[in-house]
């Protein structure tokens, strides 16, 4: 069983794949983490992030073996990798891991914001996972302070938005719901009242 997750900046989807994974036994990827390594790699190389041509050729020879999740989770990295996912040189590269990953015995989970339009378009169970761009921003805030990042909350709602207007707006593999895909607002619930909505809706998919 495949089972795509999509949706935007912090919105809990990796969470929640990460808990649906364990829930049924499956491998998970998560897919932004590819996007990030692109954006460090070209960063560690001195390149610049901007250059679709440079950005296209690093998606296609980066080793992912070469990163720790830690330098990949920062806030300056997840900018760098939405400025990178936007040239379609960079999401074509990144394509055969993806789909060679779902295509695992068993199925797999995988995250991000085209697996259920694009990488995964046959997935049986596709979850939207969305929350109101300030939640999101709350949840962000007390992440990256966990980590040890300063950040204020207003800088952190103003990325969110920016992220959005650019993950949405880009002409490539846009993020946005597959037309088969169930939303799931995580705005007003728990991690664990979340994480039961998703089993759910999974369950009930997989009885059709
Ligand atoms: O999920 P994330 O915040 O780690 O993703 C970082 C960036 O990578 C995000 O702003 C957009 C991009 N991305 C994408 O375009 N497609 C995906 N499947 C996953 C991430």
């Amino acid at each position: 069983m495949v089972i795509a997750v999509d949706g935007p900046a912090a919105s809990g989807k990796g969470t929640l794949a990460r808990r649906l994974a364990a829930h049924y036994g499956l491998p998970a990827l998560d897919t932004g983490l590819l996007y990030r390594m692109v954006a460090r790699a070209l960063l560690d190389a001195s390149q610049p992030i901007d250059d679709p041509v440079a950005a296209a050729a690093m998606a296609s020879r980066f080793d992912e073996a070469g990163f720790g999740e830690d330098v990949l989770r920062g806030r300056e990295i997840g900018e760098a990798a939405s400025v990178v996912a936007a040239f379609p040189g960079v999401r074509s590269a990144l394509i055969e891991r993806q789909r060679r990953f779902a295509a695992q015995e068993g199925g797999a989970v995988l995250d991000g914001r085209d697996i259920g339009t694009v990488i995964c378009p046959d997935a049986p169970v596709k979850l939207f996972v969305t929350a109101t761009p300030e939640v999101r921003a709350a949840r962000r805030h007390r992440e990256l302070a966990g980590r040890g990042e300063v950040a204020t909350f207003a800088g952190i709602l103003a990325d969110i938005r920016r992220r959005d207007a650019r993950d949405s707006g880009r002409s490539d593999a846009p993020l946005k719901a597959a037309a088969d895909a169930v939303i799931l607002d995580t705005s007003a619930l728990t991690v664990e009242e979340a994480v039961a909505a998703a089993i759910d809706i999974v369950d009930r998919r997989r009885r059709v």
